[in-house]
């Protein structure tokens, strides 16, 4: 016995104030809040249906067999959440208008979370729907609303989830994700915050600080100041590569392009032009920019990176159905 099909589709998001490091392992409770803007270019669709015939859950991505410890783990959840008995075929593409490299586990979990929900029969609210996304992936608790978010630490699995800060964006604000590899990363997010929380000499500062920062950026946001933005998220995404930096052993998710990248930036700003960048767990660089800059930046960038790797995108909207029986 099948049941009826859905399909999902979420957008990915980018921290501006990031997460990074987790107080509860299994049910991903982060040590700190955190704030993101979910882009409109890059996202994931997800279709599921359970089948009484199968004796595992399939995980096809953008066509082919697949498979994924975090996909199986997060199915697993859901059955214990829902009651669900069967196994799920699950299929999934990622649109990233470009080399690749920027396809993300939170607009994979965030469809995932809607579209398995719904195929078990049960209707989430969005703040159900973003516990249940956390339950994959901490960034995809983000992506189930657009624009501007704030995920909640909270303390535990009932209290800790999304709110959105500003759904519907009405500025002219934009990223430039400047694609440096789209190799998998040598040291997964997960990992690479366990032993930041376990070794870093400085998590009790990060912990601190990311809450002022988190406090300061509302306020710019709400007070359309864009440098403002701009420099609380590049200096907090930096503190966070500085933890890197101070963990033992010690990693970092830089490339020389991705430093070339940070430079291109610094000497655009000191020439009047206001850009900042952004980093999360590997070496694409996200510029954050106003729309009347693009072009100038797009120049200064265009004899070091092919126009394949420099993807222009906007605030996007939250997860939604795009197919339901
Ligand atoms: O939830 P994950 O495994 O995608 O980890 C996300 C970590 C960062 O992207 C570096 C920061 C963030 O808040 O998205």
């Amino acid at each position: 016995m099948q049941s009826p099909k859905y399909t999902a589709r979420a957008h990915t998001n980018i921290a501006l104030i990031k997460y990074w490091g987790k107080l509860d392992q299994d049910l991903i409770i982060p040590m700190n809040s955190s704030l993101s803007l979910t882009l409109d270019k890059f996202y994931t669709d997800t279709s599921v249906f359970f089948d009484s015939t199968l004796k595992q859950d399939i995980f096809r991505l953008n066509n082919k067999g697949s498979s994924s410890l975090k996909v199986t783990h997060f199915m697993k959840v859901l059955r214990e959440k829902t009651g669900e008995t069967r196994f799920a075929m699950i299929n999934s593409e990622n649109h990233v208008p470009s080399a690749a490299g920027l396809a993300s586990s939170a607009s994979a979990f965030a469809a995932l979370a809607l579209a398995a929900s719904r195929a078990a029969g049960l209707v989430l609210d969005s703040r159900s729907l973003s516990r249940l996304a956390r339950r994959g992936s901490g960034s995809a608790t983000r992506s189930i609303y657009g624009g501007f978010v704030e995920w909640q630490q909270g303390s535990d699995d009932a209290t800790s989830y999304a709110v959105p800060f500003e759904e519907n964006v009405a500025w002219d604000l934009s990223m430039i994700a400047v694609v440096i590899s789209a190799k998998q990363k040598k040291i997964s997010s997960s990992v690479g915050m366990q032993r930041v929380v376990a070794t870093s000499p400085y998590y009790s500062a990060w912990r601190k600080t990311a809450a002022q920062d988190l406090a300061a950026m509302k306020k710019a946001i709400k007070k359309r100041d864009f440098r403002q933005v701009g420099t609380i998220a590049e200096e907090n995404a930096m503190k966070m590569h500085a933890l890197n930096a101070s963990a033992h052993p010690h990693f970092s998710y830089f490339e020389p392009a991705s430093l070339q990248v940070m430079k291109i930036v610094a000497d655009l700003r000191s020439n009047g032009i206001f850009c900042y960048y952004t980093l999360d767990a590997g070496p694409n660089v996200k510029i954050i920019c106003q729309n009347k800059d693009i072009q100038t930046i797009l120049a200064a960038l265009a004899p070091s990176f092919s126009q394949e790797r420099l993807v222009v995108a906007g605030p996007g909207p939250g997860v939604k159905l795009i197919d339901k029986p």
